[in-house]
């Protein structure tokens, strides 16, 4: 995708060196951190200056070839890496299968385990073009789209999942509109996907995370789409905090609701949704909110009743039964139908 007119991946390794795309930051100030080694790189994974399911699964197989680079004629060393990426976070199947890949590669060779982690990144932005293709066939002319959390290029090495059927429609000429959840606490929504779609030229509003059954119920949504962390092999949808809410919604008033992910999201191993693991998140990223204040510098600041404590679990699984279809790079199925693609 275009930043300001130079083309950028969210994941990128330069010569051992893991860059990102800082999203703590966004939508104030467009930098790239630069990780020099596993252990920063399991900090960038950690603290979400790279978050969504396929930028983590990405950053998280570069992090294995940096562990091999730094010292791959030690087991141990290499072990012990392993264990410290998969620690950085729970929920992304994406990051588990990354790890794995490249960590199995580089029993070869160290080389190897670089060759695969490039190789994880590259098959990330070609299955996310070609979920563009097959999302693009769901949208008609002049559809009002709802997304929740941010599942577009800033989620992936580029593209995107729920965002690049959006964007695919639109550089065809499509007339599309989206809905932007805000997706509290952290608000990827109202941060993240809104300074894509505007970087994008895309037509779209930011809407409360309460105010989806309301537009619903006025005709205003023709489909959602949201991205997915973790799918289960019965065909349970684990995205983040609120999409279950809207997946019940959707139904009631007959909307189609849509999952975009990549085949590397689904857990085979997982029988249902019900298994998969649910970040707990700190409590400070619901009583407090960061932004930027009158002269631009970033503040945190308390908008809750101070005391208080918060809880702040950052996924929901969504039932099989209330997704209409799962879009993948392979094809668009049926919730049921994804064990048949192991
Ligand atoms: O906590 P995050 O920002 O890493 O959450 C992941 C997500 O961005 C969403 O759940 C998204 O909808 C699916 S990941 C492409």
């Amino acid at each position: 995708m275009q930043v300001e007119g130079s083309d950028y991946r969210t994941v990128w390794m330069e010569e051992g060196t893991v860059c990102l795309i800082e999203q703590n930051l966004l939508p104030f100030e467009f930098r790239i951190f630069r990780a020099e080694d596993y252990r920063d790189t399991c900090m960038a994974i950690a603290t979400m200056i790279v978050r969504g399911a396929g930028a983590i699964g990405a950053t998280a197989g570069f992090a294995m070839a940096q562990a091999y680079l730094e010292n791959g004629s030690d087991p141990a060393f290499v072990e012990t890496a392993r264990q410290a990426i998969k620690n950085t976070r729970p929920t992304a199947q994406n990051l588990f299968y990354a790890v794995e890949r490249v960590y199995k590669a580089g029993k070869a060779s160290v080389a190897q385990a670089v060759i695969e982690a490039q190789q994880i990144a590259d098959e990330d932005v070609d299955a996310c073009r070609r979920i563009g293709e097959l999302g693009n066939t769901l949208i008609q002319d002049s559809c009002n789209i709802e997304t929740h959390c941010n599942a577009g290029w800033l989620a992936f090495v580029d593209y995107g999942s729920a965002l690049s059927p959006v964007y695919t429609a639109h550089r065809a000429g499509k007339q599309v509109f989206v809905y932007v959840d805000e997706t509290r606490p952290r608000g990827q929504g109202a941060r993240l996907t809104a300074w894509e779609l505007e970087n994008e030229n895309v037509p779209h509003v930011i809407i409360p995370d309460n105010a989806g059954a309301h537009l619903m119920s006025q005709g205003k949504i023709d489909m959602m789409i949201v991205g997915s962390d973790r799918i289960a092999a019965n065909g349970d949808v684990a995205n983040k905090i609120g999409t279950l809410e809207k997946a019940i919604v959707a139904q009631h008033y007959g909307i189609p609701f849509y999952v975009a992910a990549p085949i590397s999201t689904i857990d085979f191993t997982c029988p249902a949704g019900k298994h998969i693991p649910i970040e707990q998140r700190h409590m400070d990223e619901v009583l407090y909110q960061t932004g930027t204040n009158d002269q631009g510098r970033m503040e945190k600041v308390l908008v809750s009743s101070p005391g208080s404590e918060a809880i702040n679990p950052a996924f929901d699984v969504t039932p099989a039964e209330l997704v209409t279809a799962i879009i993948t790079e392979k094809g668009i199925y049926k919730p049921h139908e994804l064990a048949t693609l192991e």
